[in-house]
């Protein structure tokens, strides 16, 4: 869809908050440091192959790309700590309910069950699309996922970034025969293939390159969605804030043709820029299979 297009399907329409500043801000944070660590982090795991060896150059070589690595695994760091602090003060201090169990929590709850099996029907023609909630399943399982990888990928980084120190906590008997480092080094690499290779298609796919939301879904942005995309999308949400008289609450004027096209220049590049490096890493696994 055009800016223009854009511009005129948010005017011509109530819309809604989708996401909040904090939230934006933290899928910022990722966004910059994910692929801080993608750029500089698969030169090393393809570095037989041109386009590593060119993208390494590009972030400086040695020593200056494993700086920058480090510094995006530490914002990384920081955006999981403000996550878990934000987590800590909803429950614990401000007792809000549903962030565990209920329509609104990111957690797997039975509905989602029944909306897999609904959408699969969907998929094969013989059901209805199911009407989803705030948290579509798909959605979930990405956090989750965000959630699992990030602890993966910290612990088996630490221990590349501090082999000598992690080496020393376990026993030596375990630490003669046992090669701490060389197991985190092989963890790390294949988790952030299969963490690359996710989120730059999968993730990409449903989210940005839908037909409706082509070249990007601006949500995430700008934090707002229209009515239509609502009512599409997450209908059970939209009916629930109804029938509670919550949802004049969420209404919010559109966003501006400007901060529409600030979006676009920010995400475009980058969503090329990860479909480009997916096509180099399965290029080179492909050589790697046969
Ligand atoms: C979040 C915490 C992370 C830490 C502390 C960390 C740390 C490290 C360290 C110390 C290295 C050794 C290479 C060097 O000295 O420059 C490394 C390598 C690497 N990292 Fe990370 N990293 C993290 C996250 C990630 C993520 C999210 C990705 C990609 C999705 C990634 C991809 C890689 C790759 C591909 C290598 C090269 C492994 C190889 O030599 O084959 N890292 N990382």
């Amino acid at each position: 869809m055009s800016l223009k297009e854009r511009g005129m399907q948010m005017k011509s329409s109530i819309n809604y908050v989708r996401f909040s500043l904090f939230h934006r801000f933290c899928h910022f944070l990722i966004i910059i440091s994910f692929f801080g660590l993608v750029l500089t982090g698969m030169p090393l795991a393809f570095r037989s192959y041109g386009w590593a060896r060119w993208l390494y150059e590009l972030f400086g070589g040695y020593p200056t790309a494993g700086f920058i690595h480090r510094i995006c695994a530490l914002i990384t760091f920081f955006a999981a700590f403000i996550h878990f602090l934000f987590l800590f003060i909803c429950v614990s201090v401000q007792k809000r309910k549903g962030f565990f169990w209920g329509p609104g929590s990111l957690l797997i709850q039975p509905r989602d069950i029944f909306d897999i099996v609904g959408d699969i029907k969907w998929f094969l023609g013989i059901g209805k699309r199911p009407d989803f909630d705030q948290w579509i399943y798909w959605e979930k399982f990405e956090y989750l996922s965000l959630m699992w990888g990030t602890l993966v990928m910290a612990v088996t980084g630490l221990i590349l970034w501090f082999p000598v120190q992690f080496t020393k906590i376990i026993p030596v008997s375990v630490a003669s025969v046992v090669d701490l480092p060389g197991i985190a080094l092989i963890i790390h690499r294949y988790e952030a293939i299969l963490a690359a290779g996710f989120i730059f298609t999968i993730h990409f796919f449903h989210t940005h390159l839908l037909p409706e939301k082509m070249p990007v879904d601006e949500a995430i942005f700008t934090g707002k969605i229209t009515e239509a995309e609502f009512r599409h999308e997450r209908l059970n949400q939209f009916k629930r804030l109804e029938s509670q008289r919550q949802l004049e609450n969420y209404k919010v004027a559109p966003p501006s043709l400007f901060v529409s096209f600030l979006t676009r220049l920010f995400a475009v590049p980058i969503l090329i820029t990860g479909l480009l490096m997916v096509g180099f890493m399965f290029s080179a696994l492909l050589v790697w299979a046969i």
